[in-house]
C-alpha cells in the first residue's frame, strides 16, 4: 500500500512504518461470493427503470482490494468521532430502523449493519465489493445476527435486492469529502432500492475551505535548507517547494491557523444529489484576512448531518438553511462558520476546531507565501474535479488573488 502523495493508487491509509501520520486508503472486489446477492429477499422489487451503472474498472479493483486490509478498517473504527457519531444517529432514529429494511452501502467489518441490527431492523443488507465482507459474514455470524443482517459481497452497482428498503446507511465520505466518489454508489442505492420517504444517513454534507497560515510547517519543510550544520542548501529550496507542496497534504491543522471564517464550496442533500453534479464542483470565493499573517495555503474539511428526508429541503432550496454561507457571499460579518442547526441534527464535523478524526483536513500549500495585511481580501475560485484518468482521483484547480498579484495553482489528489 501506498501513501497518499507518492504516485501510486492510494487514497492515503499507509500501515507502513512513516513519519507522516498514517492517511485513509481505499481498496477494492471481486464478484459476490456467499450466493445471496441474487434476488435476496425475494420481495418482487422493480423499479420502473434502473440507474445506469458505472462499470467496474481496474481502478475500482484496486480501489476495493485496498479495503481488504484490516488496517484502514481498524482506523476508522478507532475514530471515535466518526464510530460513535454513527452510533448516536442510528440510536437517534432508532424509530425510523426498527422493523424496517436497512441497506449499509460499502459495510467493511459490518459495523453499521450491526448498530442497526441491535437498534430492532428486520433486515439489514450489508454490501461491500472488497474481501472484507467474508470477515463482515464471520462477525455477523458470531454475533448471532445472520438471521437479520445479509451479507453480500459485490458491488452496490451489481448485487440484486429484491426489495425496497427503508434506510441507506453508509460512510462514504472521502478527504475533502468527494475524493475517492464514493458518494456515486450511495446515489446509485438510493435510485434502485430507497422507498419514498426513506431515510438515508448521513442526509448531508458541506465542504468548506480557508485561507490558513502555518508557518512552523513553512519553517519545517522549507526554510530548513536555508541552513542545514552551518551550510547554505538554498539551491534545494524550489525542489523541497515542488516536494512538500505539489499535492494536496492530509494533516491536522488548529482554529488558529484559520485566517477567516469558512466558505461552502459545496453542499451536498444525499436525498437530491446526482452524480453528474459530482463530476466537477466548482465555486468563488472572497475572503477578508482576521489579522496580519503571512497565507500559506488554504484549508479544507467537512461535515455531515444526519437529519431525516422531512426535515431536509430539497436542493433547489437548501441554502435556506445556512446563515451567510452560499458560494458567493460577500465578505463581512455575515460570513458564519457554521451551519445553523434548527433541527437539532446530529453533526460529524472534521473541522479545524472540532475534535480530531482520521480525515483530519486537506491543506492546499502555496509555493510562496503571501504577506496579508489585516482585512486584506483574498479573491479567486476552485474547482475540484473528478480525474478523466481515475474517476477516483480529483483534479483541483487553485485561483487566488491577494494584493494586486494572481496566481493559479494546479494539483492532483491520487
Ligand atoms: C469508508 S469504508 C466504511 C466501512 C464501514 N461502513 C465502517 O463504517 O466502518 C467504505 C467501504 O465501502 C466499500 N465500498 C465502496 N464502494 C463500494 C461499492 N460501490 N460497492 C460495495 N462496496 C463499496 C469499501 O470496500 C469499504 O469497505
Amino acid at each position: 500500500m501506498l501513501p497518499m502523495n507518492s504516485g501510486g493508487y492510494s487514497n492515503g491509509y499507509s500501515h507502513h512504518p512513516t513519519t507522516e501520520k498514517p492517511h485513509r486508503q481505499r481498496r477494492g472486489g471481486r464478484r459476490p461470493r456467499d450466493g445471496r446477492d441474487g434476488g435476496a429477499g425475494g420481495g418482487g422489487w422493480a423499479r420502473a427503470s434502473e440507474p445506469e451503472r458505472r462499470p467496474c474498472t481496474d481502478f475500482d479493483k484496486a480501489y476495493f482490494q485496498s479495503y481488504s486490509h484490516v488496517g484502514i478498517h481498524e482506523e476508522m473504527i478507532k475514530d471515535r468521532v466518526r464510530t460513535e457519531t454513527y452510533k448516536a444517529a442510528i440510536t437517534q432514529h432508532q424509530n425510523s430502523i426498527a422493523g424496517k429494511v436497512v441497506v449499509d452501502v460499502g459495510c467493511g467489518t459490518g459495523i453499521l449493519s450491526i448498530f442497526c441490527a441491535q437498534v430492532g431492523a428486520k433486515r439489514v443488507y450489508a454490501v461491500d465489493a472488497s474481501e472484507i465482507a467474508i470477515q463482515a459474514s464471520a462477525v455477523v455470524k458470531a454475533n448471532n445476527l445472520s438471521d437479520t443482517v445479509i451479507v453480500l459481497h459485490g458491488r452496490v452497482e451489481d448485487v440484486e435486492i429484491d426489495e425496497g428498503v427503508d434506510v441507506i446507511i453508509s460512510e462514504w465520505m472521502g478527504y475533502m469529502l468527494l475524493y475517492e466518489s464514493m458518494l456515486e454508489s450511495v446515489i446509485t442505492a438510493r435510485d434502485r432500492w430507497l422507498k419514498p420517504g426513506g431515510l438515508i444517513l448521513p442526509s448531508s454534507a458541506t465542504l468548506y475551505m480557508a485561507p490558513v497560515t502555518h508557518t512552523d510547517r513553512y519553517r519545517d519543510s522549507i526554510d530548513f535548507w536555508r541552513n542545514v550544520y552551518g551550510i547554505d542548501m538554498s539551491a534545494m529550496l524550489a525542489l523541497a517547494k515542488q516536494c512538500a507542496f505539489e499535492e494536496p497534504s492530509v494533516e491536522t491543522i488548529s482554529g488558529e491557523n484559520v485566517l477567516t471564517w469558512p466558505h461552502v464550496v459545496k453542499q451536498v442533500d444525499c436525498y437530491a444529489v446526482t452524480i453528474d453534479e459530482l463530476k466537477s464542483v466548482a465555486t468563488r470565493y472572497r475572503f477578508k484576512s482576521m489579522m496580519r499573517a503571512p497565507l500559506h495555503g488554504f484549508a479544507f474539511w467537512f461535515d455531515v448531518e444526519f437529519n431525516g428526508p422531512a426535515i431536509f429541503p430539497t436542493s433547489t432550496d437548501s441554502p435556506s438553511l445556512f446563515i451567510g454561507s452560499s458560494s458567493n457571499n460577500p465578505v463581512d460579518g455575515s460570513q458564519r462558520k457554521k451551519r445553523s442547526n434548527p433541527n437539532e441534527a446530529l453533526v460529524l464535523s472534521t473541522a479545524p476546531e472540532d475534535p480530531p478524526t482520521h480525515w483530519q483536513q486537506t491543506l492546499i500549500y502555496l509555493y510562496e507565501p503571501v504577506d496579508l495585511e489585516q482585512d486584506q481580501l483574498i479573491e479567486g475560485s476552485v474547482t475540484l474535479s473528478q480525474s478523466k484518468e481515475n474517476p477516483r482521483f480529483m483534479n483541483i484547480r487553485l485561483e487566488y488573488a491577494a494584493g494586486g498579484r494572481a496566481f493559479v495553482k494546479e494539483s492532483v489528489m491520487r
